[in-house]
């Protein structure tokens, strides 16, 4: 029976700018060694580099993410911002610092719809005006004076190198500038650091970031104070408006990074700790969840057991289009949301027999957000934990680099419903809760998730837009069925998000037996034409001893489980 959470909020938005600990069951000692799993080997080795020097988990979380923010710079990056999600061993306390980009003071409503009102996608994914005000480099300043224990000139100097003398870029820099090789060509700065004659380069390519070196240097000097108030304010600013775009000084000055309280809840004797709004992840997951719980679901077969996760899919995606947004602008009936007694009403029309049409369903509609984004998982050896989800939402962005900086913008500005009712590029429409205004942030589905069972931690959390949520909740289903990190991150993906009414599974993903007998029950399948997400997770038994961590199979990533040197 799942118990809601112990420190659920009342009924309305959250209260801007608190610090709320949380407390949840502490581990008496941690494992002894050290975790991490990230999307790139060299993330990986900058977080092993710091905790090799003393540094907790959080220190290595700003040298992963600072890392990653050079190596993969399609998916994040410090013109873009993220997640981080927060468990201190010695008191137990969880914490979720929110670095989720905010809208400019300048953003109106409408921004992106033409004189007719149409909308027009291109504004809000290329170019000044699709760029937020950025939250990493605020977020990794405030990690490091918060929670960590090593200066910053230390946890960003592997980023710092990287940056500097280069990185070699895979195959999936080659699948990502490809994508964006028509929009980065028309930055000439990213034109120069990301492509080679105007194309996506082979693997193999050493990507040097001079620029962006810099800028990470001042950020270790001046913790934060030139590029939200100084010369690289300046100059993002300027580079900005030259692409079109509505940023002022004010906008970069007024930036905050928020502590929030994490979405607590059980499922059966795991406890899961996610993520609260401005990200859907914590909520759609839970909600999941507490219809799930309903079920016997390994009395189940195979077929019967997809079916029942796809409807639960299907509702809690439906309420993310109706009731999310970001909490400090819209009211979010949390608790309702989170009950159990809900969960019974939303699984009262679930037939195990039929899929049940979205459109039968109180319509309304939601928009998820882009493809790319990056996720990594730590534990050290004392049992703090960090997971974290970081975007800056579609392959390279806005693909803006303002001159003089490195900094890739962000596009989280179409993780805004720009017009009530108008499908987004995966075909889904968004609501009122998630419109456009100044200063407020955009609407998530990064989902960086805790799964705590009497025996067992988990750490874990992916990219992949809209279907972060159906991925984690997957990865959390194996947990709950005992699986190991490789079983977390190596499983089968399928998605429902109520809107389009389809259930869409990644190439190879469903065996053509299960096929059939979903379309037997009514279900609409899609296959996608590539794997997605790139999930990364850390599994700490505390009873038989073991620590491991796995990367996902379908991308680069690297993880490494490791005892600290003796002192
Ligand atoms: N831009 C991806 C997300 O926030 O969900």
């Amino acid at each position: 029976m799942i118990r809601i959470p112990r420190f659920a909020h009342a009924t309305t938005g959250f209260v801007c700018a608190v610090i709320l600990l949380v407390a949840t069951a502490a581990s008496a000692a941690g494992p002894g060694r050290h975790a991490i799993a990230s999307a790139h080997p060299q993330a990986t080795a900058a977080g092993r580099e710091v905790l090799d020097a003393g540094g907790n988990a959080f220190d290595a979380a700003v040298a992963v993410a600072a890392a990653l923010a050079v190596a993969e710079p399609y998916s994040s990056g410090i013109g873009g911002g993220g997640f981080f999600l927060l468990h201190h061993a010695d008191d137990g306390r969880d914490t979720f610092l929110d670095a989720r980009e905010t809208a400019p003071a300048a953003a109106t409503h409408d921004m992106y719809l033409d004189e007719n009102g149409e909308f027009v996608r291109e504004r809000s994914l290329n170019g000044g005006l699709a760029a937020a005000i950025p939250g990493l480099p605020a977020a990794l300043v405030h990690i490091a004076r918060t929670h960590g224990t090593l200066p910053l000139a230390r946890t960003l100097a592997p980023a710092i190198r990287l940056a500097r003398d280069g990185f070699l870029t895979g195959e999936r820099y080659r699948l990502m500038a490809g994508y964006r090789t028509e929009a980065l060509a028309r930055d000439p700065i990213a034109l120069q650091i990301f492509l080679r004659d105007g194309a996506a380069p082979p693997p193999g390519t050493r990507i040097v970031q001079p620029h962006l070196a810099r800028t990470l240097e001042s950020l270790a000097a001046d913790g934060g104070e030139s590029f939200y108030r100084g010369d690289i304010a300046r100059l993002l600013v300027a580079g900005v408006r030259a692409a079109g775009g509505i940023w002022t000084l004010d906008d970069l000055a007024a930036y905050r990074v928020r502590e929030r309280e994490p979405i607590v809840a059980d499922y059966h004797d795991i406890q899961v700790v996610s993520a609260p709004p401005p990200s859907a992840g914590g909520i759609v997951l839970v909600e999941a969840l507490n219809i799930l719980e309903r079920y016997d679901l390994a009395a189940l077969d195979e077929a019967a057991r997809l079916h029942v996760v796809i409807e639960a899919m299907r509702r809690a995606y439906r309420d993310r289009a109706d009731f999310l947004g970001d909490p400090d602008f819209t009211d979010i009936p949390l608790a309702r949301l989170l009950d159990e007694d809900y969960a019974a009403w939303l699984a009262r029309d679930l037939d195990l027999t039929r899929a049940t049409p979205s459109d039968s369903l109180p319509p309304i509609g939601a928009r998820p957000e882009g493809t790319d984004t990056t996720h990594f998982s730590v534990i050290d050896a004392a049992g703090n934990r960090v997971a974290a989800t970081l975007s800056i939402n579609t392959p390279f962005g806005s693909t803006v680099v303002p001159p003089g900086t490195g900094v890739v913008l962000n596009n989280e500005m179409d993780d805004f419903s720009a017009r009530p009712l108008t499908p987004n590029t995966y075909g889904l429409v968004g609501a009122g809760a998630n419109a456009i205004a100044p200063a407020k942030r955009p609407l998530s589905s990064m989902t960086p998730t805790f799964l705590v069972s009497p025996r067992r931690v988990g750490v874990l959390g992916t990219p992949g837009g809209s279907r972060i949520i159906s991925m984690v909740l997957i990865g959390a289903l194996e947990f709950a069925r005992g699986g190991d990190p490789q079983r977390m991150v190596g499983a089968s993906r399928y998605h429902h998000q109520y809107l389009p009414d389809q259930v869409q599974y990644e190439r190879d993903g469903l065996a053509p037996a299960l096929r059939e007998a979903l379309e037997a029950r009514g279900h609409t399948l899609d296959e996608v034409s590539r794997n997605y997400g790139n999930m990364q997770a850390i599994v700490w038994d505390r009873e038989a001893g073991t620590l491991e961590a796995a990367s996902d199979p379908r991308g680069e990533g690297g993880s490494d489980v490791w005892a600290p040197a003796a002192p």
